[in-house]
């Protein structure tokens, strides 16, 4: 991967029109995004999900700006050639433009290069001034769980022609507004593949089919780190949960029974041998 640029928001759209498939992945620390970012993803997001899968919360909406701040600061450390997009959290871009420029700005400054917000109507006036001011933004449509409190539950949405419909005006009003990307989540394969080919931002997919032009995955989901929480649409790469549980009880096995530390792990003072002459 020696030829790698630094993905921008504009090279990232431009993807689209370049027919590569986008990858992204979150990450919420430091060694993770370092990780992903070795491993080659296009972008990784600093999602709100860091609520449910780093805090232990039952939903994104408790995380806070002060929580986005503290982990998107951790991810840039990283100092990635992917693209970082931070999630700006449950109501903190709702409320007025001003407070919403104020929590992108803390999220810029942290290190993010793009923000994202769920679902469009007043949010697209929103994203057109974000975007007039130089803050790459990126829509979320579909399933989007800052409003599960709303929606009564994660539930698949446009599943009816009318839901459809109105999912593909606000996918247009989105791109319209400068959005640079559409995250499409929990949708029908057919719905997500049609907005696909209706606009010219690229759709990135997490439970809406293959048709997307990428897909998003959360970092817990693909590694095995979520329990026995396991949604429908992830795809566990790897069981490192078993790994870790596995290597903790071996470390705890070899303390108990005075196997670790070795001399390998041990520095020695000879001098200090006798304690009789220094304690
Ligand atoms: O917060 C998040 O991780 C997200 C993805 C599920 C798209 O918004």
């Amino acid at each position: 991967m020696a030829d790698r640029k630094r993905v921008t928001a504009p090279e990232f759209l431009a993807k689209k029109a370049r027919g590569e498939r986008l990858v992204m992945v979150t990450a919420y620390d430091f060694p993770s995004a370092r990780l992903a970012d070795e491993a080659g993803v296009d972008a990784i997001l600093v999602g709100d999900s860091l609520g449910m899968v780093v805090l232990g919360h039952q939903t994104t909406v408790p995380v806070t700006v002060d929580d986005m701040e503290h982990h998107v600061r951790a991810v840039s450390r990283a100092e990635t050639l992917a693209l970082v997009v931070a999630d700006l959290p449950f109501l903190s871009y709702q409320g007025s433009d001003a407070e919403a420029f104020r929590n992108a700005a803390r999220l810029l400054q942290a290190g993010a290069s793009a923000v994202k917000v769920e679902g469009a109507g007043t949010v697209c006036s929103l994203v057109r001034r974000l975007t007039e001011s130089g803050v790459p933004v990126m829509g979320h449509l579909g399933l989007t769980p800052q409003s599960v409190l709303g929606m009564g539950g994660f539930r698949i949405q446009a599943r009816t022609s009318e839901a459809a419909k109105r999912l593909m005006d606000d996918a247009r009003s989105l791109e319209e507004a400068g959005a640079f990307g559409l995250v499409l989540e929990g949708v029908p394969a057919e719905v997500a593949r049609a907005v696909t080919a209706a606009i010219g931002i690229p759709t990135i997919g997490i439970g809406a089919g293959v048709g997307c032009n990428g897909q998003v995955q959360v970092w817990h989901d693909l590694l095995g780190l979520a329990g026995d929480f396991k949604p429908r649409h992830a795809k566990q790469y790897v069981d490192a949960g078993a790994m870790i549980r596995d290597a903790i009880a071996r470390y705890a096995a070899e303390v108990r029974a005075g196997n670790f530390p070795t001399e390998a792990e041990t520095v020695h003072a000879p001098e200090l041998e006798d304690a009789e002459k220094w304690k």
